[in-house]
């Protein structure tokens, strides 16, 4: 039961809680529809304040009994939890609640999925185990015990005395509930070893349901990959006797840093070259890493409450950013972590969720794991790396480990270690993390007697979140080109402060040509006023890697948009220069992939929408259609031996330089399929003998309107593999042309292996669907029809999924009069629902207001 008026949540409100707790010790009884859990908590009075207010979080629990020192109490059960009068000395408090896991769909709490129990407590499921004061600042000791007949017992920390039918673990860091854990089931584990820097031995598990254990070998060595690097990169050695993974089909999310038990969403997890991507090794080994460097950056220093939850994400996202671009290519990292900024996080912080890295008030916090703050929140991280440099970075990190130890803190507490260790004021850099909004940045050049002149505007548009926003520190990596192409000027790091400010070169032989945010060294819009030709000659010669991709990029973009708007011809010094890189055999391949690949279609209806054109989806699917047969016909010569170079010949190998490989090779296959109408994808899929040349080949026949049989015998091949399958379901609508997508999405609704109460399956064809520009956005509607309908149906099971995928929704008042009536009736529709979950109706209102 919920209040009509929803209630938002301030962080000026932030108060403590009145007790701290010494110790918790949990027992569970397990049973699919009616598990016990009794609780103990030792609680003292808190000298920090003087408020002894007792509340205790708790949702859809029935209260069997509650005991304090012993002797019964009545406690009051109120909205979302309970209140009782308590000593105002130490205490124990006991209590004995029912809940059942098998009715639990949100899969938030206990919950089962395919007969094992599991939990995801991340951020405020703790309370619907139990009831507790389930807030990060909140730290204590668990000791747990697990009774049920199934072979595999698990919680967190270290594990303690074992019998038949029960299992105790205890951990000694003290931890907020959010990273509580259990799991049992059948399961079998992947074992290995890994002894830390100072000589601590540590079981490593993965575990698994039987059948999958072939999958696990991938993850495996990522984890323990990922550990050396902690101990080499950041000093961070591992702190407990085991380290046990998870793997669960039925997640809301990717996986969950759960102290000493990290649950991890299967896909997230489960590799093997047969089936699974490149992309998916890809994928895993930065989410192994990013869970496994939670250990310290989440665990061992938390949040103080859920709006610092950036100081988690945000660090955590930029350390595993180090890490895959340690482990990879370094500039196709920040490639990708850009492609993907643009695509998730600039939408959201230039339309009706934007909101500051650092939020201000929420209804539901589930809805604020976004782009924002994870994406964005490591954005802002880089920054401060560029402009205090390496040397301070690394110092402000040993201090912010050794002062916070063991704390909840907030990101005044993380922007301290860096003032104290550089001297530096970051009043001003602090705007980062409480203003919303993409800051535009506006370049104009001058030259003069030798001296050339860059000068910046910034401005960033004002939001319901930041109606005055202020300038912000913006770092902006520079270098300089002479006419040659020579660098004249290496990278420097500009530091813009105000709203317009210029900067000089002095002593140059002629006009340079400039290379503005080279590495993307701030999160921002680029606004220039450059040529076709000024960018082909950055395609060609320029020294850092991802503004050469960006100039491609750019050229890209422009004769998209003028196809689009009007029937422009594809660009010529597009075209050329994309030539020129098909035939650069001293660029990495997976370098060359990048280039090759077009701008995201959403991308491109943003970027005429700022431009004040009204982006017509049909005709940018027309547009990129065009382009690339036009790419495929000037680059017809060199297509074939391409190919036949990017062929990898030995053994299958998820890493880099293979990787790279097939990635060209793809792009490649991709540009001769329009030629040849399918007949050399037909044959890579009839040869393959792994997932990703599978993969492509049937993607490029889909595309090409061919492959019936090939989806046949896929599904002949993989139906009882569920993450096999969901590429089946989600690549089908993905290749769907406009027209088609919606249809091909709702048939697929209709199959018998739709199962889609599972977000994984769910998401592989309404989010396919969402993500096909052209298809959801097809005129008359029958694409946000679908999905609102889905979304409704999933509302009641599944909250937090449906809130997530609402944001398909965010970008409607780009498009024009017709589609913005169509769209909003279906978001009309959708608030209407009775009972509609807080996360959905909060998401709904947002993105309406
Ligand atoms: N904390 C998890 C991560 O970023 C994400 C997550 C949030 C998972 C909420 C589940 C629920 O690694
Ligand atoms: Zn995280």
């Amino acid at each position: 039961m919920r209040d009509a008026a929803p209630t938002t949540v301030h962080l000026k409100d932030y108060t403590p809680f009145g007790f701290t707790i010494d110790s918790v010790e949990l027992t569970f009884r397990l049973a699919p529809s009616a598990t016990r859990v009794i609780s103990r908590i030792a609680f003292r009075p808190n000298p920090e304040t003087g408020d002894r207010r007792f509340f205790l979080h708790g949702e859809g629990l029935t209260l069997v009994r509650a005991t304090i020192d012993g002797d019964e109490v009545t406690p009051e059960i109120v909205d979302g939890g309970l209140t009782c009068p308590v000593p105002d000395a130490p205490f124990t408090w006991e209590s004995e609640v029912e809940i059942d896991p098998a009715a639990n769909t949100a899969l938030e709490g206990l919950y089962l999925s395919n007969g094992m129990y599991c939990t995801q407590c991340e951020a405020e499921g703790f309370r619907k185990i139990t009831y507790y004061p389930d807030r990060p600042d909140v730290m204590a000791t668990f000791t747990v015990r697990i009774e049920s007949d199934l072979p595999v017992l698990l919680s967190n920390g270290n594990p303690g005395d074992r019998g038949e039918t029960w299992a105790e673990w205890h951990d000694p860091w003290p931890k907020p509930a959010y990273l509580f854990a259990l799991v049992a089931g059948d399961l079998v584990a992947h074992a290995d070893r890994f002894t830390t820097c100072s000589g601590r031995e540590v079981a490593l598990n993965l575990w698994v349901r039987p059948g999958d254990e072939d999958k696990c070998a991938f993850g495996m060595e990522a984890l323990k990959t990922s550990m050396t690097w902690d101990e080499q990169v950041y000093g961070r050695e591992y702190d407990l006797d085991v380290f046990n993974i998870v793997a669960v089909d039925d997640f809301n999310m990717g996986a969950m840093e759960n102290k000493g038990l990290n649950i991890f969403n299967s896909s997230a997890v489960l590799a093997s070259p047969e089936t699974s991507t490149d992309a998916n090794f890809e994928r895993i080994e930065a989410i192994i890493a990013h869970e496994y460097f939670h250990n310290w950056t989440g665990n061992r220093i938390t949040c103080r409450d859920w709006f610092q939850l950036c100081l988690k994400e945000g660090l955590t996202v930029f350390r595993d950013a180090q890490f895959t671009a340690d482990m990879r290519s370094a500039p196709v990292k920040r490639i990708t972590d850009v492609i993907d900024l643009r695509a998730r996080q600039f939408p959201e912080d230039n339309g009706p969720l934007a909101h500051p890295v650092r939020p201000e008030s929420f209804q539901e916090i589930n809805n604020f794991y976004t782009a924002t703050v994870y994406e964005k929140g490591a954005e802002v991280i880089g920054m401060l790396k560029r402009l205090v440099g390496d040397e301070a970075y690394a110092e402000a990190l040993e201090l912010y480990f050794a002062r916070h130890d063991g704390q909840a803190c907030t990101i005044e507490d993380w922007l301290k270690v860096f003032e104290d260790v550089t001297g530096r004021d970051l009043g001003q850099f602090k705007r980062w993390y409480s203003q919303a909004g993409t800051p535009r940045l506006t370049v104009r050049d001058y030259w003069t007697d030798g001296t050339y002149t860059l000068s910046f505007t910034q401005v960033t548009p004002p939001s319901a979140a930041s109606p005055d926003p202020q300038p912000q520190v913006i770092p902006v990596d520079v270098g300089l080109l002479g006419p040659n192409g020579d660098e004249v000027r290496p990278t420097e790091t500009l530091e813009m402060t105000g709203a317009t400010q210029s900067f000089r070169f002095e002593g140059l032989a002629a006009r340079p040509v400039p290379s503005i945010l080279r590495g993307f060294s701030a999160p921002v819009i680029l606004d220039r006023d450059s040529s076709d030709s000024e960018r082909a000659f950055l395609l060609a010669h320029d020294t850092d890697p991802f503004n050469r991709w960006e100039a491609g990029r750019m050229l890209a973009a422009e004769t998209l948009i003028a196809m689009a708007a009007g029937d422009a011809a594809p660009g010529s010094d597009y075209l050329d220069g994309m030539l020129a890189v098909l035939r650069d055999d001293t660029l990495d391949p997976a370098y060359r992939a990048l280039m090759l690949a077009l701008p995201g279609q959403s991308e491109l209806a943003g970027t005429m929408a700022d431009r004040g054109i009204t982006p017509d989806p049909d005709a940018i699917w027309s547009a990129a259609e065009a382009l690339r047969l036009a790419l495929a016909q000037k680059a017809q010569d060199v297509l074939p031996r391409l190919a036949e170079d990017m062929r990898v010949d030995a053994p299958y190998r998820a890493d880099a330089d293979q990787a790279g490989k097939r990635a060209l090779a793809g792009a490649v296959l991709g540009l001769v399929t329009r030629l040849d109408g399918g007949i050399a994808a037909a044959a890579q899929y009839a040869a393959a003998d792994n997932m990703t040349l599978q993969l492509s080949a049937l993607g490029c026949l889909l595309n090409a309107g061919k492959g019936k049989a090939e989806l046949a015998a896929f599904r002949d091949q993989w139906g009882h593999d569920r993450l096999v399958m969901d590429k089946w379901f989600g690549l089908q609508v993905m290749q769907a042309a406009p027209a088609d997508a919606a249809d091909a999405a709702r048939q697929l609704t209709e199959d018998a292996d739709f199962n889609w109460k599972n977000p994984n399956r769910f998401r592989a064809v309404l989010g396919a669907l969402a993500g096909n520009h052209g298809g959801f956005h097809h005129a008359g509607g029958a694409g946000y029809a679908l999905l609102a309908d889905w979304l409704v149906r999933l509302d009641p099971v599944n909250p937090q999924t449906t809130a997530r995928m609402c944001s398909a929704f965010q970008t409607w008042r780009r498009y024009d009069a017709d589609r913005q009536a169509l769209i909003r009736a279906q978001l009309d529709r959708i608030a209407a629902r009775p009972s509609l979950s807080r996360d959905t109706s909060e998401m709904v209102t947002r993105i309406l207001s």
